[in-house]
């Protein structure tokens, strides 16, 4: 599925040096390696601010602490992402809505969620919490009107779209507050578990920082109840430099993507969908964004099959999600039942994401596609 040695091998000196310059001026935590990082990541993304911190799943709920979500409020979002989509909204002490997602790009559906916002318990909505899935960005012309008409803070799950856009603008500035991830599998990659909060807004920003270090403005001075989230000097340093290659990285990405198409419509396989018949449905670029494609995620209806025989050839791929999120175990309590979501439920039943990463060879993509279309010969 994904090679990361590909992506380490010519940069290595450069992180080498990096982490040794944390090493010499021993500042593990926070410090001059994570302030520069934060200054030219906010840069790049065309955010005010950025603020470090120790994992996406962190940086989600920071982001909502930080834009005031709380007790007694809601936060509308997609039962179709990774599991801290909706668990940071429990833990910021809020309830989680969900509605259904668009069968075209799986990202939230603006529809679905007005349905919700003028359901029995859309009162209590404070904030949209729309994901960026698979590193397209989610319709953010329908939301902010939604959330303009309703009084609504959008927060952005950009941890799989570093360097998205809508329309010109970069994931990480478009919402009031958003989380990225740098999991070691995302476009901008840490060496272990880091994320990011970014907002446009000053006040946003103050609360952020003062909750990653326990509420603490003024050191041991505890304005409020926070938790230690901080990012690791090492993090911070890796990070800088991989920001410097980040945008060609998501260009060969992007090149990947193309490549795939080509391939697979040379092959007769390519379906209008949204919905497969016998072939597979392709993900596709939505107009006036930029998809960086953290994943490349087909739809197919025999998709377990599919999956088994690419296992046989070694050739790796991957299922984002099995499980939407109101049928996890762990979210039993919301109270949605099999049947409240089917465009998540069928998607959950049909995608499968194949290899996509900067360095992945032509013949590589080849051998996916040849393999894919003598299963369903
Ligand atoms: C959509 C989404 N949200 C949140 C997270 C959580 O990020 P992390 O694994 O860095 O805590 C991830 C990454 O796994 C993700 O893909």
């Amino acid at each position: 599925m994904l090679d990361l040695k590909r992506q380490y091998r010519p940069i290595h000196q450069e992180l080498l040096d990096a982490v040794g310059h944390v090493l010499e001026t021993q500042q593990f935590i926070l410090g001059e390696p994570v302030s520069a990082f934060e200054e030219s990541a906010a840069r790049q993304l065309g955010a005010a601010h950025a603020i470090g911190c120790s994992s996406g799943t962190d940086a989600l709920w920071l982001a909502l602490a930080a834009a005031g979500i709380g007790p007694g409020m809601a936060v509308v979002t997609t039962p179709f992402s990774f599991f801290a989509s909706v668990s940071c909204i429990l833990r910021a002490g809020a309830r989680p809505l969900l509605a259904d997602i668009e069968p075209t790009t799986f990202n939230l559906d603006p529809a679905a969620v007005r349905t919700v916002l003028d359901g029995p318990r859309g009162g209590a909505a404070r904030a949209i919490l729309p994901v960026h899935l698979y590193g397209q960005c989610a319709n953010w012309g329908a939301f902010a009107q939604l959330a303009n008409e309703r009084g609504l803070k959008l927060i952005e799950d950009a941890a799989q779209a570093w360097g998205a856009e809508w329309n010109g603008v970069k994931a990480g500035a478009l919402g009031a507050a958003a989380a990225f991830s740098f999991y070691p599998t995302k476009n901008l990659s840490a060496a272990g578990d880091a994320g990011m909060v970014t907002t446009n807004s000053e006040d946003v920003a103050d609360r952020a920082r003062m909750l990653r270090q326990h509420g603490m403005r003024r050191r041991y001075y505890h304005d409020e109840v926070g938790w230690n989230t901080r990012l690791d000097g090492f993090q911070g340093a890796i990070l800088a430099v991989k920001l410097k290659y980040i945008e060609g990285w998501n260009e060969a990405r992007r090149a990947v993507a193309a490549r795939y198409y080509q391939l697979f419509a040379a092959a007769g396989l390519a379906e209008a969908g949204p919905y497969p018949g016998h072939g597979v449905v392709l993900p596709h670029e939505v107009a006036g964004s930029r998809h960086v494609w953290h994943q490349y995620v087909i739809r197919t209806p025999r998709r377990d099959d599919l999956r088994a025989f690419l296992a046989a050839r070694k050739i790796g791929s991957e299922i984002y999600y099995p499980v939407p999120l109101h049928m996890q175990d762990a979210l039993k309590q919301l109270g949605y039942a099999e049947g409240s979501f089917p465009e998540a439920e069928r998607a959950a039943r049909e995608v499968l994401a194949l290899p996509i990463f900067p360095e992945l060879r032509d013949d590589e993509q080849q051998t996916v596609v040849a393999a894919i279309a003598e299963f369903l010969s």
